[in-house]
């Protein structure tokens, strides 16, 4: 069956030890942009994000605030989901691992996986980083401390349940071969390509220490791997094997950071591959966002809240500084200073007052009234070309080319008031064209930056007197229809006194 109108996209699980932050925003606001130009582009999106709650971190996290580890996860997921209401994410579902419906479909997951014979028992000698709930080799280690964190790594030896993911290393060799755009950026897929190529060994999926994690069902001493149950989140929030399963699966895109790529593109797909469930058609991998040059943590005390953000600059500026400043797939930093730059040049210079200026001359011309079109062939032409560019673009994740081109527009756009100076023309049926191809331009920009920065989108569209939602059909010139009254309203975008 082809399933042509579907899309899901999905962002990982967030640790919930501690509040959300820049960089949980990144990957969300990603998702978003994503399932909103493909909600408007008529697909039927699946947008899921959510929170990984259990494990060794999230257990010692409750422990110290002297609460258990329900309580803690509790009174932290509305934090989460406060920061995406505010960042007008638009997701479908918020999945959280210590609920039912997940905690069911991970046992139904590991059932098959074991009767497939792909899990045995053994034992374990490593040293494990409680931080980053991962084992490390002595070779890995940086001055005999977690590379990640840095932290003091334990010697464990434990009794545990082995995945056998050596099984499956040259089906994922040739899984990538067949699927070249499984892994994106490329350097990404040729990191996972060379560590493949070393060897894969069988991963220990079990624990008998971490009691804060679903019960392993064939051994009541064990306890599975964080990891193994935070993967299986994105087949449990379709309740896997049902309806909503067979409608969006696979995931068309799932977005993460480099860190978490393995996990993904070699164990997931494996683990897939062991129960004989279609692998999602894309990882797409993002950078990492530093803060002004330095590496975020709690103990510099330069962690990035984009609830903070968010009232300081609007939930819109911060969504369009973070995709408009780095190339997604690279890393970058953040910095208020370069935010306000662009808040003040791109959205209250060009964008915000491109609107207003267009808007006060209808009303001043034409009494609040859309004019006639009058021709400006190159006007349509332009704007239409950069539907395409868009389109492709954001096709290809590549967001900052797509703001490039969106505000490239905005620009054109200014310099046609600027070139032809409606102020000076005295022939009202030619002024009314030149006004007619600013609005139809406007109305062009509003639904090309609704993914990026929906509320300015919608303050767009109402102030050109436009009911109907976004659509990617309505991106055809002279869709605005002559005597539509439009309402002007108070300029988008303020500058920031630096
Ligand atoms: N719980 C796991 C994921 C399980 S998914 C089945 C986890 N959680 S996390 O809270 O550490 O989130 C990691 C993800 O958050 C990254 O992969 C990325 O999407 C986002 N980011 C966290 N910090 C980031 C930056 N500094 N910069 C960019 N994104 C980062 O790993």
């Amino acid at each position: 069956m082809i399933k042509f109108n579907k899309f899901y996209v999905t962002t990982p699980i967030y640790y919930v030890n501690d509040v959300p932050h820049i960089g949980h925003a990144y990957t969300t606001i990603a998702a978003d942009i994503i399932a909103r130009w493909n909600r408007i582009k008529g697909k039927e999106v699946f947008f899921l994000t959510g929170l990984d709650e259990h494990g060794q971190k999230v257990a010692e996290a409750a422990l110290k605030m002297g609460l258990t580890p329900q309580e803690f996860v509790d009174s932290l997921a509305p934090r989460f989901k406060e920061a995406w209401k505010k960042l007008n994410i638009s997701n479908d579902d918020f999945i959280r691992t210590t609920e039912e419906r997940h905690q069911n479909v991970v046992i139904e997951i590991i059932k098959k996986i074991y009767e497939n014979g792909d899990i045995y028992r053994g034992e374990y000698e490593g040293l494990y980083c409680v931080t980053d709930e991962r084992f490390w080799t002595e070779l890995q280690l940086v001055d005999g401390k977690c590379p990640w964190c840095g932290k003091e790594v334990r010697k464990l030896k434990e009794e545990t349940y082995f995945f056998k993911l050596s099984k499956y290393q040259q089906k994922l060799l040739d899984f990538y071969n067949q699927n070249p755009d499984f892994i994106v950026p490329e350097t990404r897929k040729n990191e996972m390509i060379s560590r493949i190529k070393e060897g894969l060994k069988d991963v220990s999926i079990t624990r008998t220490t971490v009691e804060w994690a679903i019960p392993f069902p064939f051994d009541k001493e064990h306890y599975l791997y964080v990891w193994v149950d935070a993967l299986i989140n994105y087949v449990s929030a379709l309740d896997y094997p049902g309806e909503k399963f067979k409608k969006f699966w696979p995931a068309d895109i799932e977005l993460m950071a480099k860190e978490i790529n393995w996990f993904h593109s070699v164990i997931w797909p494996a683990m897939l591959f062991s129960v004989g469930i279609e692998t999602p058609k894309k990882n797409f991998i993002h950078g990492w966002w530093t803060v002004e040059g330095e590496k975020m943590s709690k103990s510099v005390g330069n962690v990035v809240d984009p609830i903070e953000m968010v009232n300081k600059y609007g939930a819109d500026a911060f969504r369009y500084y973070l995709f408009r400043e780095v190339p997604f797939g690279q890393d970058g930093d953040f910095s208020e200073k370069s935010m306000i730059n662009r808040i003040n040049s791109e959205l209250a210079d060009a964008l915000g007052n491109l609107v207003n200026r267009v808007l006060v001359l209808v009303e001043k011309n034409f009494d609040n009234s859309v004019p006639k079109p009058c021709g400006g062939q190159n006007v349509k032409k332009f704007a239409l070309n950069i539907v395409k560019a868009v389109d492709k673009s954001i096709g290809e994740l590549q967001f900052h080319n797509a703001l490039n081109d969106i505000f490239f527009l905005v620009n054109e756009s200014n310099k046609y008031i600027n070139k032809n100076k409606p102020w000076e023309i005295e022939d009202k049926e030619i002024l009314g064209g030149v006004l007619y191809n600013l609005l139809e331009s406007l109305r062009f920009i509003s639904i090309l930056l609704y993914p990026f920065m929906p509320e300015t989108a919608n303050k767009i569209r109402k102030q050109l007197g436009i009911e109907k939602k976004f659509s990617f059909d309505g991106l055809k010139w002279e869709v605005l229809k002559p005597g539509t009254k439009i309402k002007r309203e108070k300029i988008l975008f303020e500058k920031i006194n630096k």
